[in-house]
């Protein structure tokens, strides 16, 4: 069809809410492991992985030929059928996730599990009070968007009453003037001031991402997710960990929540979890899903294909070791970043975990520099390399590649990236 007849269509066939990247998008037609083609027949470095998704890599034969086999056995009953992979695959995440999480509920998209798991927050609390982060994301339902705290995204003029936002633990921006550690933290501590004047004391629970990436890759300091935890244990508030974009190997642990040494009460996990095939799960201790008895059930969630998908992944990332090489390629890119950094005053910032890295580009006066970047993404695109954007100023380079990314393909990215800014001069 080509890019130019998509732009069309969608103008005329798909609601304009939906923008997409670049002024001058490809049309890609394949994907094999870290690398897309276009329909002209050009090969790209996949460095987004289609928002965190790919994992294990575009099409990858150990996973789609496990639900090709599935797909000619047994598609889909609804699981209130007795079938066998979404038990197994309960099973397999209860071993892997951290502390006491035990039993899930299997849904389709990230949106869906976060709202499951503020669901089932209320039902063992009796609260409908939530407390959100300021610049998190977690989803477009009503709920999930009114607990989303970056204005782009919350497109409901009626948000839900009852939610209270608090400081992001964002350390080279922090939206209380301080610096850690000298803060002691005050943004978590703002919690406790934020449950005492703005609630009625006993809110249902916290829902943070655990490193938060819509907001530009913004990784929490030593001991937030400890404070925090110990402030909402103090209210009988629990601690929702949203997963979504951070799990599955991604940080260089299974769960980025392992870098921070706190057990979430309840965990949501999308994503990653299918490598492309919709699935995704909330997860809880026994104790806290055991509320949840009133009937409830998702009609495509974790059918036989998708738990297939979620088990096939789950080998993937344990027979080859994803954690360790998005640990290794992660710190790869850090230093290659770090090293530009010093070269190009633009690069204010370079941050992450694993293969989550994000560099934040400023102008000289600390501005976000955001049409800047989105001309660095274009030009990086043009010579065969996909990355993400974003941010709340829309100015962070993000890199979430497929984790079996190469060493030569990172020094690839990061000599690109190094031309152009030359080139510019900034
Ligand atoms: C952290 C986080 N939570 C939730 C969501 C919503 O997930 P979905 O688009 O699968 O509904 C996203 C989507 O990007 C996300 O990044």
């Amino acid at each position: 069809m080509g890019a130019q007849s998509i732009v069309e269509k969608k103008r005329q066939y798909i609601m304009p809410c939906l923008g997409h990247f670049y002024k001058e998008p490809p049309q890609f037609v394949k994907g094999a492991m870290q690398y897309l083609f276009d329909a002209e027949g050009r090969k790209y470095l996949d460095c987004y992985a289609g928002v965190s998704v790919i994992n294990c890599g575009h099409c990858n034969p150990a996973i789609v030929d496990r639900m090709v086999e599935q797909m000619r056995e047994l598609q889909h009953v609804c699981n209130i059928y007795l079938t066998e992979n979404f038990v197994r695959l309960a099973e397999r995440l209860a071993s892997i996730t951290p502390g006491r999480l035990q039993k899930s509920f299997f849904c389709s998209t990230g949106t869906e599990a976060n709202e499951g798991a503020l669901l089932l927050s209320t039902l063992y609390t009796k609260s409908s009070e939530y407390l959100a982060l300021e610049s998190g994301l977690h989803g477009r339902t009503k709920l999930t968007m009114s607990l989303t705290g970056i204005g782009m995204w919350r497109t409901d003029p009626t948000p839900v009453g009852g939610i209270n936002f608090v400081p992001n633990p964002y350390c080279y921006r922090c939206p209380l003037g301080k610096k850690y550690p000298e803060c002691d933290l005050e943004c978590a501590n703002r919690i406790e001031r934020v449950i005492k004047s703005s609630t009625s004391g006993r809110p249902a629970a916290l829902i943070a991402e655990s490193i938060q990436g819509n907001a530009g890759i913004v990784v929490p300091p030593r001991g937030w997710f400890a404070r925090v935890k110990e402030i909402l244990s103090k209210y009988g508030a629990l601690l929702i960990v949203d997963e979504v974009q951070t799990g599955f190997a991604r940080s260089g642990k299974m769960f980025a929540i392992e870098n921070f040494d706190v057990e979430p009460d309840i965990m949501s996990v999308a994503k990653a979890l299918g490598n492309g095939q919709p699935i995704s799960a909330f997860i809880s201790t026994a104790e806290i899903a055991d509320v949840y008895t009133r009937p409830g059930a998702s009609t495509l969630g974790g059918n036989p294909v998708s738990s297939t998908a979620g088990l096939a992944v789950l080998d993937y990332i344990e027979e080859h070791d994803l954690c360790g090489a998005a640990r290794e390629r992660g710190a790869q890119l850090m230093r290659g970043l770090r090293a530009l950094q010093s070269k190009h005053a633009i690069i204010g910032d370079v941050r992450g975990l694993g293969l989550m890295v994000g560099a934040e580009f400023v102008r000289t006066d600390g501005s976000p520099a955001a049409e800047e970047l989105d001309a660095v993404i274009e030009e990086l695109k043009d010579r065969g390399f996909i990355v993400g954007k974003n941010g709340v100023g829309r100015n962070v380079l993000a890199f979430q590649p497929p984790l079996v990314i190469s060493e030569a393909d990172i020094d690839d990215v990061l000599n690109a990236l190094d031309l152009i800014l030359t080139a510019r001069d900034w």
